[in-house]
């Protein structure tokens, strides 16, 4: 079993959690995810890691409330426990394997957008302890919605906070204070953006236009996280590729969208996972307990 040592509401249906699972905590690199499961008939909950402390063994994970079993997440309180902690699971971040001395010499900016704050921020801080400057936009719809801005304040070189009210920082989306920083001449070489998946289409598309090379997160159309259910199935350029078992990062310019979040809109429905089954065939061998491979 694995104990949670704190529970922290963040923001409206935003929870953080750190579980002791020090396996996980001693392996584990940014950009890798792990996968909960609270009891034995339990959903699989695929999240990235928000931050990993090796020395206590703990990791610390950011959940949205989106249906059954993250509200059902949230009624866990401290001294209660997982039944299942999975991972690190996914590849680590491309940047972790670069040289440390070129990554020094590159201008690097983060796009957060809402929860996507949480994945970036063990990315930004691995960066900071590396002696890596990086700016950082992150976005929320309004003021009360932002999480976790002290802790990515303490790690980044230039903090750029924008909500989509104007309720604080400034006002518009993360692609809108991009575009005002490249007009004041502000220059980047290469972005990773992490958030809804409309936002980083968004992103990706104008960063194709800037010539910045962009890194996404396909997380969010993971559903078991293990490379069984199929759901994750993406086009990267004209390879079909695996969010959990290729990514969760790629190439934002690659990416097709479009694709990604109708079949992402599809799979929510039995209808749409029938249609994925006839149509995919074998992709879907089960074991995800949504798409009905497993009959
Ligand atoms: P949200 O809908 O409130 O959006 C958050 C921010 O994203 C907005 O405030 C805005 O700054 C930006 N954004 C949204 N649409 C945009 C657009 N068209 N152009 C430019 N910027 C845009 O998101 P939320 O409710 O806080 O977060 C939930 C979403 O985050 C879910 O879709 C979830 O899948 C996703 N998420 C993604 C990852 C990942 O690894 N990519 C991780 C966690 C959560
Ligand atoms: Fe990748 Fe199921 S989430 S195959």
């Amino acid at each position: 079993m694995y104990q949670i040592v704190k529970r922290q509401k963040l923001a409206d249906k935003i929870y953080l959690m750190d579980v002791k699972a020090p396996r996980v905590a001693q392996y584990c690199e940014p950009g890798q995810f792990v996968i909960v499961r609270m009891d034995e008939k339990g959903e699989r909950i695929p999240l990235t890691i928000c931050d990993y402390d090796r020395e206590a063994g703990t990791i610390t994970i950011v959940f949205q409330t989106v249906g059954e079993s993250t509200e059902h997440m949230v009624a866990l309180q401290e001294g209660d426990a997982f039944l299942d902690f999975v991972g690190p699971l996914g590849c680590a971040s491309d940047l972790i394997g670069e040289e440390i001395e070129a990554l020094k010499k590159k201008k690097i900016l983060f796009v957060a957008g809402g929860v996507g704050t949480a994945p970036v921020y063990p990315q930004v801080k691995w960066l900071h302890q590396q002696g890596v400057a990086c700016d950082v936009i992150m976005g929320a719809r309004t003021k009360d919605l932002l999480i976790l801005e002290e802790e990515m304040r303490a790690v980044c070189k230039n903090l750029y906070v924008t909500t989509d009210d104007g309720s604080y920082g400034f006002h518009g989306v993360g692609t809108a204070q991009l575009q005002a920083l490249w007009e004041e001449g502000v220059r980047y070489d290469h972005c990773v953006a992490i958030g809804p998946m409309i936002m980083m289409k968004f992103v990706a598309k104008l960063t194709k236009e800037l010539g910045i090379h962009t890194i996404v997160s396909m997380n969010p159309i993971m559903v078991d996280g293990t490379g069984m259910c199929g759901a994750c199935r993406l086009l990267v350029g004209d390879e079909v590729k695996f969010a959990c078992v290729d990514g969760p990062e790629f190439d934002g310019h690659l990416v097709d969208f479009d694709q990604a979040m109708k079949r992402q809109a599809q799979y929510k429905t039995e209808e749409g996972r029938a249609m994925l089954r006839f149509v995919e065939g074998k992709t879907h061998h089960g074991g995800c307990g949504n798409c009905g491979g497993d009959e």
